[in-house]
């Protein structure tokens, strides 16, 4: 058996039935594109709530109708998303079902033709994400390449690394190492780690790939 060290960096979601029942819909080639979207949304909803645990607090009393005070927290900062297109996208709703009204850029990488590296087409963020914390958002962490370039237009736009949340379904050990070695300050919250990439750099086992179910595309 191998043994892999998961970098401090990465924060796994916690491995419960729910979430490996969740996990098992949408790994299988069975399920429908419904049941796909149904459940990958629900693994989406769990690590924005994760993510959001990342964020600093302040302490905040407050008097509850019984005129009792309670110790609370109030959250200090302010959040933007910023996706990762096309599959990205995908992650955009369940952010805004727990932050309402979040501002959301997006960001377009693809390989380019000729030199087979990750290259940007498209980028459009929020005119203040400097001063921001960034959940950013793609399901699927394969060789991390287009992830990196994402963090290196985030980082041209001056955010903070420190401040960057990177949220992903699945993630590879492969990607995870090249991903974190770089870019060691931002923190990964990820569903569950797998263990290898095939030839086409897809995730094994994986779920294939993800836009496309999503989507409804092929
Ligand atoms: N993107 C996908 O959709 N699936 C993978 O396995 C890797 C990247």
């Amino acid at each position: 058996m191998s043994t892999y060290t998961l970098p401090s960096q990465v924060q796994v979601l916690p491995a419960t039935p729910q979430l490996k029942g969740l996990m098992t819909i949408i790994r299988s080639r069975d399920t429908p594109r419904a049941d796909f979207i149904f459940y990958a949304d629900r693994v989406i909803r769990l690590l924005v709530e994760e993510g959001l645990n990342h964020l600093p607090v302040m302490s905040k009393t407050v008097e509850t109708p019984t005129g009792a005070k309670y110790e609370g927290l109030d959250f200090e900062g302010r959040i933007c998303g910023v996706s990762i297109m096309r599959a990205g996208e995908a992650m955009e709703q369940g952010l805004r079902e727990c932050c309402r009204s979040v501002r959301i850029g997006k960001i377009l990488i693809q390989r380019d033709e000729e030199t087979h590296q990750p290259k940007l087409f498209y980028a459009k963020l929020p005119k203040d994400i400097d001063s921001r914390y960034v959940l950013l958002l793609d399901p699927m962490l394969a060789t991390g390449g287009s992830a990196m370039q994402a963090v290196q237009v985030l980082l041209d736009n001056n955010v903070r690394e420190d401040r960057i949340i990177f949220l992903n379904l699945i993630a590879s050990k492969e990607g995870i190492d090249a991903f974190v070695e770089r870019f060691p300050k931002i923190k990964i919250v990820a569903g569950e780690i797998d263990e290898d990439l095939n030839e086409a750099k897809y995730i094994i086992p994986g779920v294939g790939d993800f836009g496309c179910r999503y989507f409804g595309t092929d």
